[in-house]
């Protein structure tokens, strides 16, 4: 899509499809405006007054004041602090995954590790009985699978509200370290959660969560199985991890678009931007824009600063970032540690499979061998 953004950029930064209505920003300075300004730009699907949805709604879909106060309440649960915490189970869980592909050489990276991974870990952050962990991963797959196949990905949806109902119901007898817990203890100002919010926030955290993560990492493999001199270099000095991550996630962000809708009239050279306007903001056009990066079609882990904006700016922004940076980090650093010299598609590049839909960027699947 990048020489399409480029050429939009240039010629038609604000860009309304005449067949849909849809607006399209594709400048950094735009997007950046359009994802944070949300007197000008809300959330939600629009078919309902953004503040005033039902018990159902989840925190990304909400507007101030509403989205401020849920998003107090559940940050006091998702702090940076309990992820940090996981590290240990969590690179136990990358080396478990990798045990195998390492003695083999050869694996199909998404299936073998960067799927299943953010899936084990979602389920040990919610503290999923072990025993339900294959239902639990069987749902989640329906719904990741549910941009081709509507009907199962509603059922999955709908199954797993009525678990995680159940498990809250539990936990309210019995709370734990688990994240339910959490958000369940979870009080600003005397207010809490109640049940509907906290079995929405969970339902949000497997789609928002899993195929970002599952994608963050395969576009870094992707990455390096390009530019083997990166790996090369990552794998003397483990300390540019970090910078590498960041660069991976503005080159190929996982997340290119996010949607608003406009608020209030606005005219755009001279047309009008009218209320209720659907609004695409694209993410990954504004982490190639040239006026905000040098060269930006060159993937440099050098690259300082770099402000790209790939889990989004303002006050929705991710509240997954550190456990995406930290899942990612943890795979690389155990591919680093186990001695992997490189990646070596297995495939042509004509049989790549992109993952559908124009939202998220990465690959359905990805056989490589493990160079050593
Ligand atoms: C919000 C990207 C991983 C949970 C967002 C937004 C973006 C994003 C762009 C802003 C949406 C908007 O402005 O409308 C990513 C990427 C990820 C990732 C690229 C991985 C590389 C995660 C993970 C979790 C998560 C692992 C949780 C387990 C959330 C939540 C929000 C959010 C709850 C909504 C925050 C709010 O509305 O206040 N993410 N995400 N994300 N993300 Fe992530």
């Amino acid at each position: 899509p990048f020489p399409f953004y480029r050429r939009m950029r240039e010629q038609a930064p604000f860009f309304r499809d005449p067949r849909s209505g849809v607006w399209s920003v594709f400048r950094y300075d735009d997007v950046q405006m359009a994802l944070s300004d949300y007197e000008r730009f809300y959330s939600g699907d629009g078919e309902h007054d953004p503040d005033e949805m039902g018990p159902g709604a989840s925190i990304i879909g909400m507007n101030p004041p509403r989205h401020r106060k849920m998003r107090d309440l559940v940050s006091r649960a998702f702090t940076p602090r309990a992820v940090e915490n996981l590290t240990e189970r969590i690179r136990g869980i990358v080396q478990e995954l990798l045990r195998d592909p390492l003695r083999e050489r050869t694996m199909d990276m998404v299936r073998d590790f960067t799927y299943p991974l953010p899936v084990i870990v979602i389920a040990e952050m919610l503290g999923i009985p072990t025993q339900d962990r294959s239902t639990f991963k069987a749902w989640s797959d329906a719904i990741v699978a549910s941009t081709d196949n509507h009907a199962t990905g509603f059922e999955a949806t709908q199954a797993m509200s009525a678990y995680f109902s159940g498990i809250v119901q539990e936990r309210r007898h019995n709370l734990g370290e688990d994240l339910i817990s959490r958000l369940i203890a979870a009080e600003v100002d005397g207010e809490k959660l109640t049940d509907a919010e906290i079995i929405s926030f969970c339902d949000l955290l497997l789609v928002a969560g899993n195929e970002t993560t599952t994608n963050l990492i395969t576009n870094a493999i992707w990455t390096f199985s390009e530019h083997p001199e990166a790996w090369e270099r990552l794998r003397g000095e483990p300390r540019l991890l970090g910078p590498t991550i960041e660069e991976v996630l503005r080159y190929r962000s996982p997340v290119q678009a996010m949607f608003r809708r406009v608020r209030v009239p606005m005219a755009v050279g001279d047309a009008m931007m009218n209320p209720g306007d659907t609004v695409i903001a694209w993410i990954g056009s504004a982490n190639r824009d040239e006026d905000k990066f040098a060269d930006p079609d060159r993937f440099d882990p050098d690259r300082k600063p770099n402000p790209h904006i790939a889990f989004g700016y303002g006050i929705h922004y991710c509240l997954g970032a550190p456990l995406a940076r930290l899942e990612s980090r943890l795979a690389l650093e155990t591919l680093i540690d186990q001695g992997v010299r490189g990646f070596q598609p297995q495939l042509p590049f004509s049989e790549w499979e992109p993952v559908s839909g124009f939202i998220v960027q990465g690959l359905k699947r990805f056989p490589v061998s493990l160079m050593s």
